[in-house]
């Protein structure tokens, strides 16, 4: 009895730690030149928002420091959204939420860098569209508001307080012009 218990015991120690260990990363990538944050988003299935989290204080607030070779962790054990979509031209956010059927409650949830009147999407950002919360927190004290955005990101049109556009709608004459000095 006493030695059946004690090699039992002996067999679980080595095996909790190495699952700790494991539980650090769920997915990695190893950076490709020329890749940017947002090209390894979309080519992983991971959202901008979740790549900015794991990889803070490794990846720089303007994505600027990525080293070919060096090795990326895209998402922890739990907390890893693989459900995405990347933003096309023309969208917005009620447009891609509907497209899920996704509410704004679930949607800002697991997309918090998105700002409340989405003017801070643009095409290429990779957001995650799952139906339940599955990004990681922020840290403590950490905004990542427009955190990591390629210098070539593209705003597309805010309009997720518009209501569904008709085609009809595409009427420039409407735009505000500045006056000629
Ligand atoms: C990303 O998601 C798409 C659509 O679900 C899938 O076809 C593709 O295989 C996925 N890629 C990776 C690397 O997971
Ligand atoms: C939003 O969607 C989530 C996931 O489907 C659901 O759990 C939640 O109750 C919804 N919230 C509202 C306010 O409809």
């Amino acid at each position: 009895m006493f030695s059946k218990t004690f090699v039992a015991t002996l067999a679980v120690v080595p095996f909790v730690a190495q699952s700790v260990a494991a539980a650090d990363c769920a997915r990695s990538y190893t950076i490709q030149a020329g890749d940017i944050c947002d090209s390894i988003s979309q080519k992983n299935n991971v959202s901008t928002y979740q790549l900015a989290v794991v990889n803070y204080g490794k990846i720089d607030q303007t994505c600027s420091n990525l080293n070919p070779g060096d090795s990326l962790c895209l998402g922890y054990p739990g907390e890893d959204c693989t459900t995405t979509y990347t933003v096309q031209k023309d969208d917005d956010c009620s447009a891609v939420m509907s497209a899920r059927g996704l509410n704004t409650t679930i949607f800002s949830a697991n997309n918090p860098q998105i700002d409340s009147s989405c003017s801070n999407m643009y095409i290429g950002q990779v957001l995650c569209m799952a139906e339940t919360v599955q990004v990681p927190p922020a840290p403590s004290g950490v905004s990542f508001y427009g955190a990591q955005v390629p210098a070539t990101a593209t705003p597309v049109q805010a309009l997720a307080a518009a209501p569904t556009p008709t085609p009809d709608d595409e009427d420039d004459e409407n735009l505000p012009f500045c006056d000629e000095l």
